[in-house]
């Protein structure tokens, strides 16, 4: 269908961007789901389009520049445009808390920058590409996390905890430049603590809980807020 909103969901095999797929695929978007994994996306793909969900796959590394450009260039090419940049991929790369390396007395710069390339660098690079295929309605969506809130930071996993924290800032950063005008909406959220493969079983809410606040970040009316940090759709500090 020519008419139908485009979304790019990355890191999306399994976990919340599976489901953020799934979701936004129910709301009547053509939904991109994004996996570095050819094998496991395309049967992430396959399950959804049994569904009957109009679902297709996007071969992406988030931290490979050629990847990235080859997203850019199908979306131009097929589409002329996106309406939904999720940038849900994020790695976990510290080690345990009870690890001496996961103070940040003794952590590897090395973690610490292969934090950054995924969870900071890559969603900033990933909105410098697909922003201009965002004709005046764009949403662009920051999976964050409450580790990356400078209001309420405690100490340990420095890597994951500062790529979040500067995630936050990318959000406020191109928020700013563009501006209401734009009517491009950027936001970061916080999915809560979730029973994913990173967030482990003891976690507090279901994916299909997870995914609530990030679909409904990726969705915003023409009056919705842009710049901000939510939580389940409600605002938290920074
Ligand atoms: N679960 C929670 O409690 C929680 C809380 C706060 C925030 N979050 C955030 O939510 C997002 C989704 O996490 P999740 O809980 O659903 O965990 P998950 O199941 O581990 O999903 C993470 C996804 O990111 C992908 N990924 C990592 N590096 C990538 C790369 N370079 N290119 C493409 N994909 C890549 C992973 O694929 P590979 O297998 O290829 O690595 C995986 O599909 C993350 O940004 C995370 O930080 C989660």
């Amino acid at each position: 269908m020519p008419d139908q909103p485009i979304a790019i969901v990355t890191g999306a095999y399994r976990g919340l961007g599976y489901e953020t797929c799934r979701q936004l695929a129910k709301q009547g978007y053509q939904v991109l789901l994004g996996a570095r994994r050819g094998a496991d996306g395309q049967a992430a793909v396959d399950a959804l389009v049994e569904e009957g969900l109009h679902v297709s796959f996007a071969l992406l590394d988030v931290t490979d520049e050629a990847s990235r450009l080859s997203l850019r260039d199908r979306l131009q090419q097929v589409f002329g445009r996106v309406d939904i940049l999720v940038n849900n991929a994020g790695i976990f790369p510290d080690p345990a808390p009870s690890d001496p390396q996961s103070s940040i007395l003794q952590a590897d710069l090395e973690t610490l920058r292969r934090a950054f390339e995924t969870n900071t660098l890559a969603a900033l690079r990933l909105c410098q590409l697909l922003i201009p295929l965002m004709a005046e309605k764009g949403r662009i969506v920051n999976v964050s996390s409450g580790m990356g809130q400078l209001s309420d930071m405690n100490g340990f996993c420095p890597a994951y905890r500062l790529s979040k924290t500067a995630l936050n800032a990318v959000t406020r950063i191109f928020a700013d430049e563009l501006g209401a005008d734009s009517g491009i909406k950027i936001n970061s959220v916080c999915p809560g603590w979730v029973r994913t493969e990173m967030g482990g079983e003891n976690a507090h809410l279901s994916i299909e809980e997870g995914v609530k606040g990030i679909v409904w970040a990726a969705t915003l009316p023409a009056d919705g807020p842009s710049g901000g940090f939510f939580r389940h759709g409600e605002p938290i500090p920074w």
